[in-house]
């Protein structure tokens, strides 16, 4: 399904009911067209359309199945502006340096406009999603870092992946961000989040205004080793 905008007649979110039917859709159509959709519409996200979608995206796994999430979800507009400002700042210090590196490739800095709308529309965003997650000892990394490897945020990031998947079958769009809270003791301020509480990324949602996929991914034949890093079988070339 492709949304496309129609300037001259208002959108209308579907109802609730019609949006979580389109949970049907097939699984392969969703995994192979969801993806960052930046451009979002500032009408509202009912409750019964997102709070089914967060309860899905919980199926996740976490280690030891400890499930010490939690969502904060924003709507306040005081806190969302709270949340654009913060944002801004961070972009406006960031963003120049990913443009600089992109200097030269057309495609690349078209590939950033939905990213510049955003940030300075994301007070106007319909909601947030910040999934958070409770550092315990199961968490911490055995050692050196180089040594081990932490469950923490991979603790999060399946039900993430969950949610994003939903949202784009129902037909909204979302997307997986950690720039706009980077800096992360204000972030705890304005959400007034406990010490051992940690925001793991930012999700803004609303009713899509581009487009979903299909994405562009690396061919399986290069990202897939077989037994060995380095021996490629399924590789074309
Ligand atoms: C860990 C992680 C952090 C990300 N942080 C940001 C971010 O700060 N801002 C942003 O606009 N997109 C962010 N993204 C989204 C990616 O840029 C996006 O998924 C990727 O470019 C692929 O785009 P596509 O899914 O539209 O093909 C992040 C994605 C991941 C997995």
């Amino acid at each position: 399904m492709t949304i496309t905008t129609d300037a001259t007649t208002p959108f209308v979110p579907p109802t609730a009911a019609e949006a979580l039917e389109r949970l049907g859709m097939p699984m392969i159509d969703a995994m192979r067209t969801q993806r960052a959709v930046r451009r979002l519409k500032p009408e509202p996200v009912a409750h019964d359309v997102l709070l089914p979608l967060l309860e899905l995206s919980l199926k996740a796994p976490t280690s030891s199945n400890t499930q010490d999430w939690s969502y904060l979800v924003v709507e306040d507009p005081e806190q969302k502006a709270r949340l654009g400002r913060l944002y801004w700042k961070l972009y406006r210090v960031f963003n120049p340096i990913v443009e600089r590196m992109a200097k030269g490739n057309e495609q690349e800095l078209r590939n950033m406009r939905p990213g510049q709308w955003q940030a300075e529309h994301f007070a106007e965003i319909p909601v947030f999603v910040i999934p958070c997650y409770r550092r315990n000892l199961k968490h911490k990394p055995v050692g050196r870092p180089q040594l081990s490897v932490s469950a923490f945020y991979g603790s999060v990031y399946p039900a993430v992946q969950n949610l994003l998947l939903g949202c784009r079958a129902v037909g909204l769009g979302a997307s997986l961000q950690t720039l706009p809270i980077w800096w992360v003791p204000s972030v705890r301020k304005i959400l007034d989040l406990p010490r051992d509480v940690r925001p793991v990324c930012i999700i803004p949602i609303g009713w899509a205004q581009g487009n979903y996929g299909p994405t562009v991914r690396r061919p399986i034949g290069e990202v897939v080793h077989l037994d060995h890093f380095g021996n490629q079988p399924f590789a074309t070339t």
